[in-house]
């Protein structure tokens, strides 16, 4: 097929019309195609046609049109996203903003249309966003919720799933185990990184991380912290900014609570993950932080960690509690972890645990998971 630069997803036949049309007379050099299909076709009509910019109605797709949104995105970063909307509704268009579009317009379209393509594909070549890798952060709610094991494994399975560069990092600067649940023993730190920020480069970058595996990188916390370490802010902001331009993924492990690095690592995150037990000392820990970030909207995420299968309170009571659904239920697998870490290896693939962070990982990036055999117990 051929590449065609601007796809339309457009169910609605009067604004599809308007759009055409406003493309046929304003913008003729704009080759573009329509997708008739199902919305679950349109991951794969995207790789196919690889456009470079996507009109898509907006609320007409799925019941969660922010989600779709964001997840596309998820797959193909690049994509520009033009979404479309028959009235000019502020909450639509807050929540088409929020979900990472790139413009948001409403008929009528002569102008604003010509004027919005333009604008983006005039910065189709433009290279900071080429090279912009997506960040992930995992925050334990109190410690011992499973945060680090969260981020090891599910840093594996994205690197499985996508085939891409992933960064394994540990910010968790005074208790980091990342090194050693991977088995990537190293000099340097992420402290390291830190200290020589201004040279910072791919070859000294190359140096500093350790290679789990090709496509897998790693580079732990240090071993020894003091308070005369600490890195500030803008520090934190700036090798966050400089992992993404190494790397399509970056997981971080922030540690527990809200601590001052994983505060400080906040604006350079995508989205976060809260990551928390049932026990009561931990949810108390989640409510508060959700409380803390509260203006975070859809950026923070809560996993349920060790769910037991029966629980004394429904997901939907907790729900209710908290204040916002759940992304992910992970089952409880203490000797599966117990035995997979004795034996110096992550969980191995046919557990119901590593299934499951199989599908977090699937619901991140957006790629299908590799093998799906059992259906799984997932909210969200
Ligand atoms: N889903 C799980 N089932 C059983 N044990 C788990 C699970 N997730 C984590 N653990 C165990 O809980 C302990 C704490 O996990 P860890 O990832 O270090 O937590 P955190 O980073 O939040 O402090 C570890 O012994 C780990 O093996
Ligand atoms: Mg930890």
């Amino acid at each position: 097929m051929n590449a065609s630069k601007v796809l339309l997803y457009i169910r609605d036949e009067s604004l599809r019309r308007e759009t055409v049309n406003t493309l046929k007379k304003s913008c003729q050099n704009i080759d573009f195609e329509i997708y008739d299909g199902e919305w679950s076709g349109l991951a794969d009509q995207i790789s196919q046609t690889t456009p470079t910019a996507l009109l898509l109605e907006f609320g007409a797709l799925t019941s969660d049109p922010a989600a779709a949104i964001r997840q596309i995105k998820s797959q193909v970063p690049r994509l520009k996203i033009v979404a479309l909307h028959s009235a000019a509704d502020p909450k639509i268009i807050l929540a088409a903003m929020r979900s990472g579009a790139n413009e948001f317009l409403h008929p009528p379209f002569d102008e604003s249309l010509p004027a919005a393509l333009e604008k983006i594909l005039s910065h189709e070549g433009d290279s900071a966003s080429a090279t912009r890798g997506r960040i992930i952060g995992f925050l334990s709610a109190k410690g011992g919720c499973g945060a680090t094991t969260i981020a090891c494994h599910l840093a594996s399975e994205i690197q499985n799933q996508t085939r891409k560069s992933v960064l394994l990092a540990d910010l968790d600067l005074t208790s980091g185990l990342v090194g050693f649940l991977m088995k990537t023993p190293s000099s340097y730190s992420i402290l390291d990184a830190v200290k020589n920020l201004n040279r910072l480069d791919e070859s000294l970058w190359r140096a500093l991380v350790v290679e789990h595996r090709p496509g897998l990188s790693v580079i732990p916390g240090p071993a020894v912290f003091t308070r005369r370490d600490d890195p500030d802010d803008d520090q934190i902001r700036r090798v966050l900014q400089f992992m993404r331009t190494q790397h399509d993924w970056t997981v971080l492990d922030l540690g527990r609570s809200l601590n001052y690095t994983a505060l400080a690592a906040l604006d350079e995150i995508d989205q976060l993950f809260l990551v928390s037990t049932l026990e009561v000392v931990a949810l108390h820990g989640l409510k508060t932080i959700v409380h803390g970030l509260f203006d975070q909207g859809d950026k923070l995420q809560l996993i349920l960690n060790r769910t037991p299968k029966m629980m004394d309170i429904s997901t939907e009571d907790l729900e209710k509690i908290l204040g916002r659904s759940l992304y992910a239920a992970l089952p409880n697998d203490y000797m599966g972890l117990y035995q997979s870490y004795s034996s110096g290896n992550l969980l191995s693939s046919n557990s119901r645990l590593a299934q499951d962070f199989a599908l977090l990982a699937s619901k991140i990036t957006g790629v299908p998971p590799i093998k799906s055999k059992k259906k799984f117990a997932f909210f969200g």
